[in-house]
């Protein structure tokens, strides 16, 4: 039931085109407005929501992340974006106004579960983004978009990520559709994009090669640190996450920006650091920050493992390693980022002898608190 992999996440990370596209189908229509009746909170009651709040643990929380870019940019809804496990200890404030979005691959964590019932009974509206069918999170919500990733049975989610990320965009466009907040040629654009994704997870998925040649090479490292900006931020999260889970390596991700705020010091001769670079069209000033920040760890001794769009030259003579991606909106990078830090952890935690799909000391899903 591998379907001739050697690990169930192995598996997973190569159904990610297929559970991508699975995710958007249906729910684009011709004329590339969004059609998601499954969504039963009138669009009156959307159109009131004056915040978005979003509860998730682990990976979906990364995926949370990388929504609330999406959401206030399209939406120009504020949204907060918080660990399930300290939302409700901490008084949070909620009222119908509020939708809460719970994120959960699952359906059944614990702690997710408790924050969406605190939420409602402050009389919150609470959408879920699930990908069991129903499990509890969806059925104690008052509606629920699915995704479409298929079972996952890795404990490290794959595909799971990566359709989360597709619902969330989803949901930060439907609420624009409904609201008329910044829908016009932008949105459209992005719909067009969002369309042809599954093609470039696909592109990436074929040129992994060198990544896991690189993965082996670095079996006996103790630490490796993930950088980015923007939603690169959450992406590097999610790889240094992938990497504790599967490899038990010491591996954290941080905010580029924060780096002379402290993490810099961690830097010395020979330690890898990943590295995810925005989007080199237009040269943004995001993207420039980020390229002096590989050229700050660098001229300290860093080995830098760069993951750069195609066709992006600045950062080449700055990139031990280069790891390339199609060139992508940058809301929506983290769709094709993901995926080498997928295969990457994988890879990683085969050369040093771990079990891929059953990680020590981890559940798949967590159903205490
Ligand atoms: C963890 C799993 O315990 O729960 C993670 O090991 C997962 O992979 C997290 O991201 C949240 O799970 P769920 O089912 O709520 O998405």
């Amino acid at each position: 039931e591998k379907g001739g992999y050697d690990y169930f996440m192995l598996k997973e990370i190569a159904e990610q085109p297929k559970a991508v596209a699975d995710t958007l189908l249906g729910r684009i229509d011709g004329s590339g407005s969004l059609t998601l009746d499954e969504v039963r909170i009138p669009p009156r009651v959307l159109r009131e929501i004056d915040k978005v709040v979003i509860v998730a643990c682990g990976t979906a929380f990364h995926a949370g992340m990388i929504a609330k870019y999406a959401i206030e940019h399209w939406t120009r809804l504020p949204c907060e974006v918080e660990l399930a496990s300290e939302f409700r200890y901490r008084d949070p404030i909620l009222d119908a106004q509020t939708l809460v979005i719970a994120i959960s691959q699952s359906g059944e964590t614990m702690d997710t579960l408790m924050a969406l019932r605190h939420a409602r009974e402050q009389g919150s509206k609470v959408l879920a983004i699930c990908n069991t069918n129903g499990s509890t999170i969806p059925r104690e919500s008052d509606a629920v978009l699915y995704t479409h990733a298929g079972p996952e049975v890795a404990v490290a989610s794959t595909k799971a990520f990566l359709t989360q990320l597709v619902a969330c965009y989803l949901v930060a466009l439907y609420l624009g559709q409904v609201r008329g907040t910044k829908w016009g040629d932008e949105i459209r654009a992005v719909i067009r994009d969002l369309s042809s994704i599954a093609g470039a997870v696909e592109q990436v998925l074929g040129t992994m090669e060198p990544v896991r040649e690189l993965a082996r090479s670095l079996a006996s490292k103790d630490t490796v640190l993930f950088l980015g900006r923007h939603v690169g931020y959450p992406v590097a999260l999610e790889g240094a996450l992938k990497l504790k889970e599967l490899a038990y390596m010491h591996a954290e991700g941080f905010a580029a920006g924060e780096l002379k705020h402290g993490p810099i010091a961690l830097i010395e001769e020979d330690l890898p650091v990943v590295v995810v670079v925005p989007s080199a069209r237009g040269r943004s000033v995001l993207y420039d920050k980020i390229v002096s920040n590989i050229q700050e760890i660098r001229a300290r001794g860093a080995r830098t493992i760069v993951i750069a769009e195609e066709g992006d030259e600045a950062v080449v003579p700055y990139a031990d390693h280069l790891i390339r991606i199609p060139v992508t909106p940058t809301l929506l990078q983290p769709l094709v980022a993901t995926v080498p830090l997928q295969v990457f952890a994988c890879e990683l935690a085969t050369a040093r002898g771990n079990e891929v799909d059953q990680p020590r000391n981890l559940a798949k899903s967590v159903t205490v608190e």
